[in-house]
């Protein structure tokens, strides 16, 4: 990395850091996750009942989850460094299982929406196996504030 645009992201850092550990100690990213887990249940049931309507609404809420806050995203890139494009595939390979899950959905493919579905939890179990205990040790327990 050249260094001017070195110093400039570090700066960008600083300035972020500060105001977040102000704001909050608790990333955004946490909520956008908590929702995620709730629309995962939800789709569960949804399946159960063969409300495949229900999937059809559900699936790009699991895909398209909110993006955290600019400051937020550049510290967690930072944090990832070059490992922010393998995060970043996770989150894409999510992204196409969602909408896989929809066309099943709209067809009223129970078979293929669960596969779909199965192909979500992978990347969720992926992402969270490969990144999870990382980001909490950086993010939560260096601020001393356990969650
Ligand atoms: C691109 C990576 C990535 C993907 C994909 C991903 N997660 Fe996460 N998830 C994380 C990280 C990193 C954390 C820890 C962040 C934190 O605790 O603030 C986390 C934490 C969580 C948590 C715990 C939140 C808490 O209260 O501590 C839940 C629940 C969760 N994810 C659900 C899901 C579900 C469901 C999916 C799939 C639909 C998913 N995640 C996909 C990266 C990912």
């Amino acid at each position: 990395m050249k260094i001017k645009t070195l110093l400039t992201f570090t700066s960008l850092l600083l300035i972020s850091s500060t105001s977040m550990a102000q704001q909050t100690q608790s990333l955004h990213l946490k909520h956008v996750r908590q929702e995620l887990s709730k629309h995962m249940q939800n789709t569960t049931d949804a399946i159960a009942l063969e409300d495949w309507e229900m999937v059809v609404k559900l699936a790009p809420q699991i895909g398209q989850h909110e993006e955290p806050p600019a400051s937020e995203k550049l510290r967690i890139l930072a944090y990832l460094g070059k490992d922010a494009a393998r995060f970043r595939g996770y989150d894409h390979q999510t992204h196409e299982a969602a909408d896989e899950m929809r066309s099943a959905a709209l067809k009223q493919d129970g078979k293929a929406v669960i596969n779909a579905y199965a192909k979500i939890q992978t990347n969720c179990l992926a992402c969270h196996s490969n990144f999870r205990s990382g980001f909490q040790k950086h993010f939560y327990e260096s601020l001393g504030s356990g969650k």
